[in-house]
């Protein structure tokens, strides 16, 4: 594994992180306490020490498997999870973005994920309008004093959102997460040069382009109606589907996993600290933590070893 600084953190990641929105049920399956175990254990044994999850993976879901699962040895992960909604069922879920709401939140955060802090706490893709509240913030920073926080995030919801990615250090928060990947490269104009200029992390998001970039879905595939991808135009899904064959056979090298290579295209980035893919078992782990020898040194965040 390799491991870069997460901007003025301090906090080392590993380059590839473990997304945990899967746990929640909302990808065409549901997950057991065993399953998770397997995931996170082989992770661990691969180096990778980061994971994100949410408030609104399942209702605490996605978070209620991960704390069993490496409650025995917590202090070696860093734990990135997130506030603003409240989830209902399945794709149903309501921002709450109040101040009271998010510490209540957090409070189920811990309980869930049982610890008694998290490494960052993440704004969860919220408007504008809840971002400019000085009170949420307030509340926010006055759980990273008492120790409940470690660091501040923000995921923002439209990767072209400078408004919010330009404000992250005055209101305390150290990362941007954000949809990055080789379809998708709209951070590059703006948002990224806003977090090299303040010295934020980044996570890229959605690396693999919810999959497609894996190269095992061809256009006119369909999802299930209890996979979120099922929620897509399917006119323009097979549009990046015919964009992904065509990356295929001219970027990919022969004999390379387009996983690994779209992972390691993404960690190419200056900006780029580290990516996030959803795993679904631990096949994909290990084919996604394989994206490392694809990763050249030398970027400018990389812990020397
Ligand atoms: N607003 C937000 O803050 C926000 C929004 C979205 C995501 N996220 C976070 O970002 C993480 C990643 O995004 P994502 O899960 O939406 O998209 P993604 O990482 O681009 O795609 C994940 C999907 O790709 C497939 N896959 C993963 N590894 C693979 C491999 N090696 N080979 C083949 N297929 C593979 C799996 O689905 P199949 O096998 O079924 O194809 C998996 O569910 C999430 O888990 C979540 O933690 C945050």
């Amino acid at each position: 594994m390799k491991y870069r600084t997460l901007g003025s953190t301090g906090l080392n990641v590993s380059v590839v992180g473990v997304g945990t929105w899967q746990f929640g049920g909302e990808w065409g399956r549901s997950y057991e306490q065993r399953e998770a175990d397997a995931i996170l254990g082989r992770a661990r044994e691969l180096g990778i020490n980061l994971i994100d999850t949410a408030e609104c993976y399942g209702d605490h879901l996605s978070e209620s498997l991960i704390g069993p699962a490496i409650r025995s040895n917590r202090s070696e992960w860093v734990l990135a999870t997130k506030f603003g909604h409240h989830f209902h069922r399945p794709f149903e879920r309501t921002d709450e973005f109040g101040p009271a709401d998010v510490v209540r939140q957090l409070e189920q955060s811990l309980r869930a994920l049982q610890t008694d802090y998290v490494d960052l706490y993440q704004f969860h893709s919220g408007p504008d309008a809840a971002f400019d509240s000085d009170t949420l913030w307030d509340a926010l920073n006055r759980q990273v004093e008492v120790g409940k926080i470690r660091h501040l995030g923000i995921s923002i919801g439209s990767n072209r959102n400078v408004h919010q990615t330009s404000r992250a250090t005055a209101v305390g928060a150290e990362a941007i997460q954000v949809v990055y990947n080789r379809l998708d490269r709209a951070p590059e104009e703006a948002v990224f040069p806003s977090c090299v200029e303040q010295r934020l992390g980044v996570l890229a998001r959605v690396p693999l382009a919810s999959g497609f970039l894996s190269g095992k879905y061809k256009p006119g595939d369909r999802f299930g109606s209890d996979d979120v991808r099922s929620r897509r135009d399917a006119d323009e899904q097979d549009r990046l589907l015919r964009e992904v064959e065509e990356i295929g056979r001219s970027e990919v090298p022969e004999g390379t996993d387009m996983a690994a290579w779209a992972l390691a295209w993404c960690l190419r980035h200056p900006a780029v600290t580290t990516v996030i893919p959803g795993c679904k078992d631990v096949a994909q782990v290990e084919a996604n933590a394989a994206a490392v020898a694809l990763v050249q040194d030398g970027h400018p965040q990389d812990v020397r070893a």
